[in-house]
């Protein structure tokens, strides 16, 4: 049955119809479903954004996922990895700019040499301040083991997007074998929530092949989990990988970023107390893409605090917004863009989910 874009946006449960038809909206329709997504998300969680300083702790991955710069098949850039000591001062820096939190995100690798050393670096960030800092990990595909060991030694939330909810477009933007497995991804997922971390997942929007069918199955997809948050942003070709010759007939950039903000808008109208990222991907393609995704819904901003020299070489995607910004120009830039839209940065805070701390409090009851 069809619905007036009012009625839709007062229903208390989204069937996939209604998403689909949320998705669809253009013009005042979609500025109409921006609103309400930035009023229910006011009344969940406050005007407050978190902040997570990000460090880009290696590019060297043994993957070769078909859309990213750092994939193991790209010889165009130089590997790295930082030192222990300069993830250390990246996390004090974070500490000292009132960040409350790090994310450390890496390309992915499973040895144990690379999963030892993270043990290390998270108990090192941990001593910081007597444990001051929330650790979020973005590391990729690893065993339950090595998931628990993390947890236990301190990191309490994890990144790992699904990248698409449907098996056959994933098999699309992914090579179909034992290290690109979509069953795998999904019992990672799977594996962290029940370990209890936060755990977050999410998607690509403006992909080749995808359709807004799934991406309305995607949405359902982070209900039916009850993550406790999401990154989306807008797919960026990049010319040194393979779904690069799709650049042309993706939707172009102003639909894919819409697109973008009509997933976030939609989900915190399903999800009104979770952590959504305003990815730096929308500052990529609009300078002011992450405005507009925090105005739509998102509420958690990850500043890059990698030291400027090797973030050439992390480039997942072209032409990376703040690249060459200083960590400290990023904080006072960042602090006036938020109170210009209305927002307040929550300093000194790690900025837990509502939403999982929700659930973890009754399940204890
Ligand atoms: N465009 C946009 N986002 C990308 N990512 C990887 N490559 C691209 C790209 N070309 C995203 C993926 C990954 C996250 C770290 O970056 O969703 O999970
Ligand atoms: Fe490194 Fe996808 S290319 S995890």
């Amino acid at each position: 049955m069809f619905m007036t874009i009012r009625e839709l946006l007062e229903k208390q449960y989204l069937e996939k119809d209604d998403i689909k038809q949320l998705l669809a909206t253009s013009g005042e329709e979609m500025q109409m479903l921006f609103h309400k997504a930035q009023e229910v998300k006011f009344s969940a969680l406050d005007n407050f954004v978190h902040l997570r300083g990000l460090i880009e702790y290696s590019n060297k991955c043994r993957k070769s996922c078909l859309y990213c710069g750092v994939r193991s098949n790209n010889t165009n850039i130089e590997r790295y990895t930082l030192t222990d000591d300069e993830v250390v001062e990246c996390a004090k820096l974070s500490h000292k700019l009132g960040y409350g939190s790090v994310a450390i995100q890496s390309g992915e690798r499973s040895d144990k040499a690379f999963t030892d050393k993270i043990t290390t670096l998270i108990k090192r960030i941990k001593e910081i301040d007597g444990g001051s800092l929330g650790i979020t990990l973005s590391l990729g595909e690893q065993s339950d083991e090595v998931y628990r060991e993390w947890f236990e030694a301190g990191a309490h939330r994890y990144l790992l997007r699904i990248e698409s909810s449907n098996e056959d477009l994933y098999y699309k933007i992914h090579p179909h074998d034992e290290r690109h497995d979509f069953h795998k991804r999904l019992a990672c997922i799977d594996s962290l929530l029940s370990i209890g971390y936060q755990t977050g997942t999410g998607v690509m929007v403006g992909l080749p092949f995808q359709t807004i069918d799934i991406l309305a199955d995607d949405l359902i997809f982070f209900r039916q989990k009850d993550v406790a948050m999401v990154g989306m942003g807008p797919f960026i070709p990049h010319p040194d990988t393979p779904l690069y010759k799709y650049a042309d007939q993706i939707p172009p950039v102003q639909e894919r970023m819409d697109m973008t903000l009509k997933m976030i808008a939609t989900l915190r109208l399903m999800m009104p107390e979770i952590n959504m990222v305003a990815a730096t991907a929308n500052q990529t393609i609009d300078p002011m893409g992450r405005e507009k995704a925090i105005m739509a819904g998102a509420n958690v901003i990850m500043p890059n605090l990698t030291p400027n020299e090797y973030r050439e070489d992390y480039l997942i995607y072209p032409d990376k917004a703040c690249v060459s910004d200083k960590p400290e120009e990023c904080f006072s830039c960042l602090d006036i863009r938020m109170k210009a839209i209305g927002h307040k940065i929550l300093y000194n805070a790690w900025g837990d989910s509502v939403a999982f701390t929700k659930k973890k409090a009754k399940s204890e009851r």
